[in-house]
């Protein structure tokens, strides 16, 4: 008996060490935790239980046979984030790169089959230097595995990836359809093809970080949706990310103790929005002051500003909100704000969590570039997104509504639950100058006469009463009421039971 403990007791050092002091080393001198380190400083302390300590690879080309390493590149299993369930894999850099050979990709399946029986989310932390190049196409195999469930595990359980190190070619396709990606400042990096091919095939000379580093994907492409700058503030958020999640489309969203109270009012909402139509004021502070504590978790913080989406909650429970912003573009409905925010609604719908939808929208932007772009489309995909969701939807206009945008964002006619407006909102075809510029053409040499009829036609149309005649608005409210009108609203909209016809799917504009 000794003996076989002793055997376990050194498999499991075998282990722990992965690809050796030096490999661990030299992660570490890269800024880099380990796979186990990663998995401690995500999950409540002495909560994770291992599956797979002890698979090796079955590969036998290329002297592989001499080379084994208990656990073969990656730590799997389940553990807590906050006293609730989640299942992991944390690719080990240390051996063979990370790199993903068939029995890797077995345990990564294992773990996602073992979240889909429970219904608990996945979180994969990435490092790896992708397709075991020994294996061939054991290795493409087990991606294709991989991506499979990632598929059917999409809108059942949630799934969140973080880029800890390289994340290249197909290996970047599981992170891509998981419903967040997080990465890590200076020692990530996600491409399809890296800098070398990139020279190759179209003599470009560009360095990994442009490529594919954390600036590039949250910035400029909108791949990834955060970034930080070291492992532990990384999983330091991830955690913080988890606590608003549901486990899984058939659990409610968690509910956080809260001192904050749901009838707090908030004067200062009511002189916020500026008396100049066009003067731009920051839909954040309605956020920060209508959430408990002020707690808005940001998603996309860096990409396609003009309109903010994240998580928040109110009397403790998680609410998904989408605002526009006019600090940027004018608050303006553009390609990838649409893109961004219909990614996010359709989230919030898969696992039933309320939206609230500020709106301060002067209509979709013009121009070639988002004509030529595919602004019809990618616009559709947020009216698409809005008009599908059966979880509760409550809108707060504050300002403009205008055009086929007022129609976008959560109105009335899209189902919304409750649709409110500050006094201060405009809902109207369009702006008043562009409105009166078409409809008295032939004033425009005449300044004061088209500052005479711009004026009338606000006085008529921009403000909130046309569409709470028709009952497109459900109430005008003060703005320092808005916490406590959305907290009663949820409330109310609690038990909200609405589906669509039965269908195999829709066809989402993609
Ligand atoms: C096997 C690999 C490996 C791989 C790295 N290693 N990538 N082993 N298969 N794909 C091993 C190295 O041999 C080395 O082993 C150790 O991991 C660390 O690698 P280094 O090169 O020393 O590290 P670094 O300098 O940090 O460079 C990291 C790297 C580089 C940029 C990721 O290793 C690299 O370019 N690797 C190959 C990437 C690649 O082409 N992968 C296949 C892509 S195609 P030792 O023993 O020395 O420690 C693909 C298709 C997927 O993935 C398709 C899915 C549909």
């Amino acid at each position: 008996m000794q003996d076989v403990l002793r055997t376990l007791q050194k498999k499991r050092r075998d282990a722990h060490l992965g690809g050796g002091t030096a490999r661990i080393k030299k992660q570490h001198a890269k800024g880099k935790l380990t796979a186990r380190e990663r998995l401690s400083a995500l999950l409540d302390p002495g909560s994770f239980e291992e599956f797979d300590m002890f698979v090796e690879h079955r590969s036998g080309d290329f002297g592989m046979q001499r080379q084994t390493i208990p656990g073969d590149g990656v730590v799997t299993g389940w553990g807590e984030i906050g006293a609730r369930p989640v299942f992991v894999f944390s690719q080990d850099f240390t051996v063979f790169g990370g790199s993903l050979s068939e029995a890797h990709a077995e345990k990564i399946c294992k773990v996602m089959d073992q979240a889909m029986k429970v219904g608990a989310p996945v979180i994969g932390l990435n490092d790896s230097g992708g397709a075991r190049i020994q294996e061939g196409v054991a290795s493409l195999g087990g991606y294709a595995e991989v991506f499979q469930r990632n598929v059917l595990a999409s809108g059942v359980i949630p799934q969140i990836s973080v880029i800890m190190g390289p994340c290249a070619g197909g290996a970047v396709y599981s992170p891509a359809m998981t419903d967040f990606i997080c990465m890590v400042r200076d020692t990530s990096y996600m491409f399809v093809t890296g800098p070398d091919v990139v020279k190759t095939v179209i003599q470009e000379e560009v360095t990994h970080e442009e490529l594919g580093g954390a600036r590039t994907h949250t910035a400029t492409s909108g791949v990834a949706d955060l970034a930080f700058d070291n492992d532990l503030e990384t999983l330091a958020q991830i955690r913080r990310l988890f606590h608003f999640l549901p486990l899984s489309n058939h659990d409610q969203v968690p509910i956080r103790e809260t001192a904050d109270p749901a009838d707090r009012l908030e004067p200062s909402l009511d002189s916020l929005v500026p008396v100049h139509p066009n003067k731009p004021y920051d839909m954040r502070e309605v956020l920060e002051k209508v959430l408990d504590e002020g707690d808005f978790f940001e998603i996309q913080p860096d990409f396609a500003g003009n309109i903010l989406i994240g998580f928040g909650r109110v009397e403790g429970r998680t609410v998904g909100v989408v605002a526009n912003q006019p600090m940027e573009l004018a608050g303006c409905l553009d390609i990838n704000s649409s893109r961004k925010a219909a990614r996010f609604v359709r989230f919030c719908d898969c696992f039933n969590i309320p939206i609230v939808t500020f709106v301060d929208v002067p209509g979709f932007l013009p121009g070639t570039d988002q004509e030529y772009g595919g602004l019809i489309k990618h616009g559709a995909k947020l009216l698409f997104a809005y008009a599908e969701t059966t979880s509760p939807k409550i809108t707060v206009i504050t300002r403009k509504a205008y055009g086929g945008a007022y129609d976008v964002m959560a109105s009335k006619h899209l189902r919304g639950d409750i649709n409110l407006a500050w006094p201060t909102a405009e809902i109207a075809v369009m702006g008043p100058k562009g409105a009166v510029e078409i409809i008295f053409r032939g004033d425009i040499g005449d300044p004061d006469k088209i500052q005479q009829r711009t004026d009338d036609y606000r006085r008529k149309f921009a403000n909130p009463f046309v569409a709470a005649s028709r009952g497109y608005i459900d109430d005008i409210i003060l703005p320092r009421e808005t916490r406590t009108r959305i907290a009663r609203s949820l409330k109310m909209l609690r038990n909200k039971q609405l589906t669509n016809p039965s269908k195999k799917h829709g066809n989402i504009p993609l």
